[in-house]
């Protein structure tokens, strides 16, 4: 990860409770993923599942897990694993700071490998792929793969578009208009948009939140965009077809579920098994 992107989940780490769905997973998130992994685990039949969670996201750890489980969650971010994981419970799930691509857990090792949209952060497509391969390969074949990807629409939305749904209060929560926004300025995935031309965009538009109808845009939520301000680092938004297309390189019986929230669109939930 970027030195950039790590300064940013750093200062993120200390104002968590400032972002909301759906840039960190709701009821109906959380709803999706249980039974994914209920229907897959009927069919694996372990006492006990190793799950591998990419990140601290709290509502994942703590989720009502309809098998027993030993959980590690990963974060690079230091104050992440300070300030956000819900704490270790021995024998059940430990908070570690370390890098999913040098997680240093063994091939095979991680039944469930699980997360709420850490791929944004990668190059698509070669660093997307390189994680997708390292993921893969610590799993066993009959394993399962959990993830909610955050994923450009097909046809792809301008900039002007979103910033005037905007201003005229048809976008209810902030959460989702700065990834909407962020989707619009993003050319293609190769290229991915800059954290700092997500600000500009929205310092330029000049629109006043006070001023607007919508109750999803307190000013801690409207705050968090300013930690885009001078930030370099990228972010990548394949679209479901591209990013299932990296996916079967390593995974076969991909299904991809859609909520019903707003952005739900944009927000897949995707589980595959991986290939023998
Ligand atoms: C899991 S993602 C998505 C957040 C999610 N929507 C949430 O709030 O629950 C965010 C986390 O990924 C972490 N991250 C990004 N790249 C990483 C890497 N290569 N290794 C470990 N952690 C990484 C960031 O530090 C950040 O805390």
């Amino acid at each position: 990860m970027p030195g950039d992107l790590r300064t940013t989940w750093n200062d993120m780490a200390a104002r968590f409770n400032d972002w909301g769905p759906p840039l960190r997973p709701c009821a109906e998130d959380i709803r999706v993923m249980q039974k994914m992994a209920a229907n897959w685990h009927r069919a694996s039949r372990r006492e006990k599942t190793t799950v591998f969670l990419c990140g601290v996201t709290p509502e994942i750890v703590t989720m009502r897990w309809p098998f027993p489980i030993e959980l590690i969650g990963m974060d690079q971010a230091e104050g992440m694993v300070r300030a956000v994981w819900p704490g270790d419970l021995p024998g059940v799930r430990r908070g570690v700071v370390g890098n999913w691509l040098e997680s240093g857990l063994r091939t095979g090792s991680q039944d469930l490998v699980i997360g709420d949209g850490g791929f944004a952060f990668f190059p698509y497509p070669d660093a997307q792929r390189a994680l997708m391969a390292e993921l893969r390969r610590v799993q066993p074949p009959d394993g399962l793969i959990i993830y909610r990807h955050f994923a450009q629409v097909e046809k792809k939305e301008s900039p002007d578009k979103v910033l005037s749904a905007a201003a005229s209060g048809r976008i209810g929560s902030f959460h989702a208009f700065k990834w909407m926004l962020a989707m619009s300025l993003q050319v293609d995935s190769a290229r991915g948009v800059r954290q700092h031309d997500i600000w500009t965009a929205w310092v330029g538009a000049g629109i006043d939140p006070a001023g607007l109808p919508q109750p999803g845009w307190s000013q801690r939520a409207v705050g968090t965009i300013d930690l885009y301000r001078d930030k370099q680092a990228r972010l990548y938004f394949p679209a479901v077809p591209e990013f299932t297309a990296l996916l079967e390189e390593h995974y076969d019986g991909i299904e991809v579920r859609f909520p019903t929230y707003e952005m739900g669109e944009r927000c897949p939930i995707i589980s595959a098994w991986p290939r023998a």
